[in-house]
């Protein structure tokens, strides 16, 4: 087990957050909640895709446990929180809404707003309704109104409690799980079916944008609408120095990241989805820069143009995580400096978090980020909220139940919450703004 290691231990020092600094967590809706059956993700688990045989439908109950879970966020100083909508609740089949769940919502909101806990929500957290994914997904021209008159109806009833929205959550590591590797419903690779998605959910994007902007302002807000894309910014460093491994890094970065970014934050529709031009108009389509940070990838050339001839390695020495992940802080400061540097947008960290069921690294995992984040505000970059992932141990998609993210522990034999050290520490930390030498000594010099 990786602990924290003697070389570490004495190495933490006493730091503060900035005072503009906003804490809190995310979750997504079909990692949590439980109980939907008309979801896409529902199908995989029953048809026994999932890698440990775990399955969705009861997760962490909080569909009927959230005011238990508010109050858990409360008890850890959360400003702020990240939660998303589960899109077949609310719209079963095609066209046909229902209202009930948008109510079970409002009330959710209601109770964490009292709490002066301001939410942040995802309309489209990977999961998705059925007929949906059957009618070919994002990659059906359709899918853009069809998204947007979900939108609608969801914004038109929640808009006035909610100024903040997220379109859509990592739309690449979306198209990279469902069409490259695969490894996500409906598990039908496609490079075609990749781009084609990007270009719908880019627009997808755009329109709903501006939709949000517009019913919002009709609402009467004139001001608080805060609109963007939570986007998965990996890492991606060279093996070597030479052509051969900076070939298939250039490509990463480009059909990983760059098509993305540009396309939704700047309407520009670059190769193989454009040539560059600016089919919605050009503009900023983006109110703050979302960005989901967990680790970096060092890439080797491979003779294999379906994996971009890219093959990802983990650097050697590297301490990682349950997953097999680098824990590689400096990561969050170079990402977010690059992209303040190229979109000059205030950043939200959407999502940032370690899987490690002993909890054994993630005290210092927090410790070693937020340290990242206070450097970054100090150098001018401006980090507004962080949104650790997760509050709660959750289904974590194609790996179950078994992968461990949480602050707060579940038991999902008696659906107990029991708050981890590290979920303590965190809430300490949001609740004085610094760490302290007794938070030091108490938490990671033990
Ligand atoms: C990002 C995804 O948005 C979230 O759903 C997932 O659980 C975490 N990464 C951890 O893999």
């Amino acid at each position: 087990m990786i602990l924290i290691t003697k070389e570490k231990e004495g190495n933490f020092t006493p730091f503060a957050l900035p005072p503009s600094l906003q804490l809190g967590s995310a979750t997504a809706s079909l990692q949590i909640e439980g109980g939907d059956k008309g979801n896409n993700w529902y199908r995989f688990c029953e048809e026994g895709r999932v890698k440990d045989g775990s399955h969705c439908i009861v997760a962490d109950d909080h569909w009927n446990r959230y005011e238990e879970d508010i109050a858990l966020m409360k008890q850890l100083n959360h400003k702020v929180y990240r939660m998303s909508i589960e899109w077949s609740r609310i719209e079963p089949e095609r066209g046909n809404y229902l209202e009930a769940p948008l109510v079970h919502y409002r009330k959710m909101i209601q109770i964490m707003l009292e709490q002066d806990i301001q939410p942040l929500v995802t309309l489209h957290h990977f999961s998705e309704p059925i007929w949906f994914e059957d009618m070919g997904g994002w990659t059906n021209l359709e899918s853009v109104e069809i998204f947007t008159s979900f939108t609608e109806k969801v914004v038109s009833f929640l808009g006035d409690l909610v100024g903040e929205w997220i379109t859509i959550n990592e739309p690449n590591v979306y198209l990279e799980s469902t069409y490259s590797s695969a490894i996500f419903p409906p598990e039908k690779p496609s490079m075609r079916n990749y781009f084609k998605g990007l270009k719908n959910m880019a627009a997808a994007h755009i329109m709903t944008y501006k939709q949000i902007h517009h019913l919002r302002s009709e609402m009467g807000f004139s001001s608080g609408t805060k609109v963007g894309v939570a986007i998965h910014i990996r890492v991606f460093d060279a093996e070597k120095k030479g052509v051969l491994s900076k070939l298939p890094r250039a490509l990463l970065e480009h059909n990983f990241h760059t098509i993305f970014l540009e396309s939704m934050i700047k309407g520009k529709f670059l190769f193989p989805i454009g040539l560059g031009g600016y089919p919605y108009g050009k503009g900023t389509y983006c109110d703050f820069f979302g960005v989901n940070y967990y680790s970096r990838d060092i890439v080797k050339f491979t003779w294999d143009p379906r994996r971009l001839f890219s093959e990802l390695l983990v650097r050697k020495e590297a301490e990682i995580n349950d997953m097999g992940w680098e824990i590689y802080p400096e990561g969050l400061y170079r990402v977010c400096e690059k992209y303040f540097r190229l979109y000059k947008q205030p950043i939200y960290i959407t999502e940032n978090g370690i899987c490690d069921a002993t909890d054994a690294q993630r005290t210092a995992f927090i410790y070693d980020h937020l340290k990242v984040v206070a450097r970054l505000v100090e150098n001018g970059v401006p980090v507004e909220k962080y949104y650790h992932w997760s509050l709660l141990d959750n289904f974590e998609w194609d790996e179950g139940l078994q992968r461990r993210f949480g602050l707060i522990e579940v038991n999902y034999e008696t659906l107990t919450r029991t708050i981890r050290r590290s979920g303590q520490f965190y809430g300490e930390l949001a609740k004085e703004n610094e760490v302290t030498e007794a938070m030091i000594e108490k938490f990671l010099n033990q």
